[in-house]
């Protein structure tokens, strides 16, 4: 199960997931007993041979209103103690450790993430070192998304001009995957991201790539410079999408600075292949309902695959 906030992997999942266990626990606690004691009253007081008329009836019971009020009142306090507790821990991630810091852009229907440490942007994966704490901003372009990270975090909802903030922290190697929560048009059930976490060491080489990479290097290669012609000036890609350093500087695609090393195409829908990505370009709306991106059926052959390895060869 991917995406199971019951499997926490990091401190931020597993506060809620303690809590969410205490509830659940004391709420089992109260429908048994309830349950028991409905059983146990009707079994006592059920009409026996010899009854007749309607039994005595009781009117006010001073002891018992007092005892069940009292007894939620002390539940509840019960739960007041963690869930306050959570709510600080939640707030802000551990003042003494070195948080990453993110900013998040949800649009219809894909995430971009801008590492506002090390000033670079990547679409739809984001790569975090493990155990250490990770503080996003997330904010909208268009629409109401809703960011989780269900083995990481808890929610939060990402709304245009307005910054909302989340921390999380990995504690273990791996990949977590990622879903927009909240309804946001045809294809937001399609609106997914993925997470890496990586030791530091490797998250320090990666951001030393990323970094290197924002200075645009044009392809000498006679087919990914084919490539490049059709993604910057023949078709219209370049006004849509970025890619750091060159021409391409648009903001309604996600960013594709870095496509050829990403896992996933089209915020984590298929496997990243060359033949996924012919058929992404080739009819986007078969795969992502209203999605902004045109298709590029009428690319010949050869042309598609000079595209496709152009955008593969962008790491
Ligand atoms: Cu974005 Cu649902």
């Amino acid at each position: 199960m991917p995406q199971s906030p019951l499997d926490p992997k990091g401190p931020a999942a597993r506060v809620l997931y303690e809590l969410l266990s205490l509830q659940t626990y004391l709420a089992i606690a109260v429908g048994v007993f309830i349950a028991v004691a409905s059983i146990y009253v009707i079994y006592r007081f059920r009409e026996k041979p010899g009854d007749t008329g309607e039994p005595p009836q009781i009117k006010g019971n001073h002891k018992l209103e007092i005892l069940w009020t009292l007894i939620p009142v002390l539940i509840l306090a019960v739960l007041a103690v963690p869930t306050v507790r959570a709510a600080f821990v939640l707030a802000a991630p551990p003042r003494d450790a070195k948080a990453l810091n993110v900013k998040v852009y949800g649009k219809q229907w894909f995430w971009d993430f801008e590492y506002l440490d090390h000033k670079f942007t990547v679409g739809n994966e984001l790569v975090i070192p493990v155990g250490r704490p990770v503080n996003l901003t997330v904010t909208s372009t268009d629409v109401i998304h809703s960011f989780w990270i269900p083995k990481l975090a808890g929610t939060i909802d990402v709304i245009p001009n307005r910054e909302n903030k989340i921390w999380f922290q990995a504690d273990e190697p791996g990949e977590y995957y990622g879903q927009c929560k909240e309804f946001c048009g045809a294809s937001h059930a399609k609106m997914r991201f993925r997470v890496r976490a990586v030791p530091q060491a490797e998250f320090d080489a990666w951001v030393q790539k990323r970094v290197a990479a924002q200075k645009y290097e044009a392809p000498t290669d006679a087919v990914l410079a084919r490539g490049e012609q059709i993604f910057m000036k023949e078709k219209t890609c370049y006004a849509c999408h970025a890619i750091a350093g060159s021409n391409a500087e648009g903001q309604v695609g996600p960013n594709l600075t870095n496509l050829g090393e990403r896992k996933t195409l089209a915020a984590g829908l298929m496997d990243n292949t060359a033949d996924n990505l012919k058929l992404w370009l080739k009819d986007p709306q078969a795969i992502k309902p209203g999605t902004s991106m045109p298709k590029f059926a009428d690319l010949s052959a050869q042309d598609l695959d000079a595209l496709v390895k152009y955008l593969q060869s962008r790491k």
